[in-house]
């Protein structure tokens, strides 16, 4: 694998890049006899007939097919579940979570990987799970690879090194990267544990939301996102992959590497993202706009103006609304949230969001400030005050987010999470002549 780590910028973008000049054939996607001797192999990640501007497709120049390995047989599968999710009656009740503890025997990314909750179901490419992470070793002769869906990873602690068939891609809490579905990958972990989130998106792939009024520019621009150039290992052992094909585990022989892509050109391929990039849009006169404005992909559903999934952030930025209730109001929304934290504090909560936590609040559950934050935001002096050391982030959805048993019965989860709105008292005081 080449040691230089080098991106690609742009989102979608047709890119064309090979780790051996003469590796990518001009002019023609599969040449009868390639000058290399590299097997031609073309990657869909969308229909063939899909129009133009969400068609995804990669071709691959590599060592071997993808076709050589041995047959697939079931894996152990420990706590990764997939759609439909009726482990356990879905409560209306907002729910929290502290960090996932970290592993006691060596685990790596795949068997650390936990899912709280999930929406849809794989067989219907419709919905999402979300899981956690939390590995202390790196995959050993192990390649993974999710049909089931894409997944975007949120690492919130340690670096991860993601060598995947189409390139290394390095990240970092504060960075998310997306691994598209199909695509092979194996995990390292340079500073030896990791923890963070991960959302899989059974649905259509993250795209860019459109910008209407907004304009040209803004959010999170197209040239911010960077894609691996090809990297490929040519490389012999006794090697599994582990695939997820319809919510269960698949493991099977490999006598190589299956990184072994010499050059490719398409679409479809992993990127990542530094969240640092966003550029916020926000009010500059009173009141908040919808947290949709702080939306950085956004996977659509079959359903117009209505995500199967969005992810938005709430990064360090200016708060100068005037005569405004400044931290997000109490709601009830069609939608529902699932909350992470990267770093730092949440400006709708005085404590109990830490870090490595997840909170949950799904279709029409009331949440908001907690009564520390309302006290103290109803008393502030509105001056331009700059939200500093904070970076929380969303999966929005279009289903309900059902918790699975292990989320409802970990010793994580918060079961006192309703105290802290109980200090919401009555406030109201209504006029002396309107009163009997
Ligand atoms: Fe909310």
């Amino acid at each position: 694998m080449s040691e230089a780590r080098k991106y690609m910028s742009g989102f979608g973008n047709e890119f064309a890049t090979e780790a051996v000049s003469g590796a990518l054939p001009k002019g023609q996607n599969s040449p009868q006899r390639h000058p290399l001797g590299l097997y031609s192999e073309q990657m869909s990640g969308s229909s063939f007939t899909a129009p133009r501007a969400v068609n995804r497709r990669t071709w691959t120049y590599r060592i071997r097919p993808s076709v050589t390995h041995k047959p697939y047989r079931s894996a152990e599968i420990r706590l990764l579940r997939s759609g439909p999710f009726m482990e356990t009656p879905t409560t209306p009740n907002q729910l929290r979570w502290n960090p996932l503890p970290m592993p006691e025997q060596p685990t790596d990314f795949v068997d650390g990987m936990v899912t709280l909750a999930g929406c849809g179901d794989p067989a219907m490419q419709t919905g999402v799970a979300v899981h956690l992470y939390a590995a202390n070793s790196s995959m050993q002769k192990r390649f993974f690879y999710n049909a089931d869906g894409e997944m975007l990873i949120v690492p919130q602690m340690g670096r991860l090194e993601c060598a995947t068939e189409l390139g290394v891609i390095e990240v970092v809490p504060g960075e998310i990267c997306v691994l598209p579905r199909g695509v092979k990958f194996r995990v390292t972990l340079p500073e030896e544990t990791a923890r963070g989130y991960i959302c899989e998106n059974y649905g259509q792939p993250f795209r860019l939301p459109e910008l209407g009024p907004i304009g040209a520019n803004g959010l999170a621009n197209a040239r911010d996102f960077l894609t691996p150039v090809a990297a490929y290992e040519d490389r012999a052992g006794d090697f599994r992959i582990t695939a997820k094909f319809l919510g269960n585990l698949w493991d099977a022989e490999i006598d190589h590497s299956p990184l072994d892509v010499v050059a490719w050109h398409g679409n479809y391929a992993p990127y990542k993202y530094d969240l640092a990039r966003f550029n916020c849009i926000n009010t500059v006169s009173f009141d908040h706009p919808d947290p949709s404005i702080y939306t950085v992909l956004s996977a659509p559903s079959a359903v117009t103006g209505t995500a199967n999934c969005d992810f938005a952030i709430f990064p360090p930025r200016w708060m100068v609304a005037e005569h405004t209730f400044r931290p997000p109001w109490f709601h009830r929304n069609l939608m529902n949230e699932c909350m992470g934290l990267v770093f730092g504090a949440y400006d709708a909560k005085a404590e109990g969001f830490v870090p490595g936590g997840i909170s949950l609040h799904n279709c029409m559950a009331g949440h908001g400030p907690d009564a520390e934050t309302f006290e103290r935001a109803t008393a502030a002096e509105l001056k331009p005050h700059f939200l500093d050391n904070t970076l929380a982030f969303m999966f929005e959805t279009q289903l309900v987010l059902r918790p699975t048993k292990w989320a409802m019965e970990t010793l994580i989860l918060q079961h006192e999470y309703y105290e802290c709105w109980q200090g919401l008292k009555r406030r109201f005081t209504p006029p002396e002549s309107t009163t009997r």
